[in-house]
């Protein structure tokens, strides 16, 4: 069924760069993937007012750095001089808030994987897909391995679509919805990336037998990483580098 290049899925991946063992989508937190032997990362990626792509969850810095306000109101310039570390702790005070650019350099050189999260500010989906998209091919241009793109937002992944088909895409999502074969085909997704809470055996097989790669996230509990594997869930987006040690 599927005709695209399927995306090398690992067993594990860690989530927002290194999980919750360093400051989320930092160079801090990659660094922390290596360390624990990962070979594979998510991070969440924006457009700055300046339109450059960068690193963040939250639409405002105010929870992961030391600055305050709308995330999509400043420039890369000031988004630049914040401190994105020291709100973990005082061993990661001055860690910069990256761009695309700076986290695409560190994985290219550590051969780690990446999956880009395409998480647009309010009102910036059709954008913010089409620039990240763009800025991924170019950034990864002769690479072995191209980054994956996912997003909740299907307009956003429909403009990454659109902006660079060979890209290969995943459809994000809580809950399943009903439709999920058609939003999947639409967007010639090579995956679908749900929450391990809402997702049943029924499910996970299912998707599997449509010819689609499945990732599972938060998962931070040992029992449920033996479980979702069990169900034929591909991989497992984690927090938790320490308690799901990688193999291989
Ligand atoms: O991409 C999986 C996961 O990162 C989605 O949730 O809120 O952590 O970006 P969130
Ligand atoms: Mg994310």
């Amino acid at each position: 069924q599927q005709n695209k290049q399927a995306w090398p899925y690992p067993e594990l991946v860690a989530h927002r760069g290194g999980g919750t063992l360093a400051p989320e989508n930092t160079v801090a937190g990659f660094r922390e993937g290596i360390r624990y032997g990962y070979r594979a990362a998510e991070c969440d990626v924006k457009l700055s007012a300046d339109k450059v792509c960068f690193l963040l969850h939250d639409d405002t810095v105010d929870r992961t750095s030391n600055g305050q306000g709308a995330a999509q109101g400043k420039t890369m310039a000031e988004l630049s001089q914040l401190d994105a570390g020291g709100w973990k702790g005082g061993a990661f005070a001055g860690e910069a808030l990256p761009t695309l650019a700076n986290v695409a350099a560190y994985c290219l050189a550590q051969d780690m994987l990446l999956n880009i999260e395409i998480k647009p500010c309010p009102g910036r989906f059709e954008e913010t897909g089409r620039l990240v998209a763009q800025e991924a091919a170019r950034l990864w241009a002769g690479a072995a391995v191209p980054p994956l793109l996912s997003s909740f937002e299907i307009e956003a992944l429909r403009a990454a679509q659109a902006a660079e088909p060979a890209l290969p895409r995943a459809f994000l999502c809580e809950e399943i919805p009903a439709d999920w074969r058609a939003i999947l085909a639409e967007l010639d997704c090579v995956a679908l990336h749900c929450d391990h809470k809402t997702l049943t055996e029924p499910l996970a097989r299912g998707i599997k037998a449509a010819g689609y790669q499945l990732l599972c996230y938060t998962v931070n509990d040992p029992a449920d990483a033996r479980r979702l594997l069990a169900w034929g869930v591909d991989s497992l987006c984690t927090d938790r580098l320490d308690l799901l040690p990688a193999r291989g």
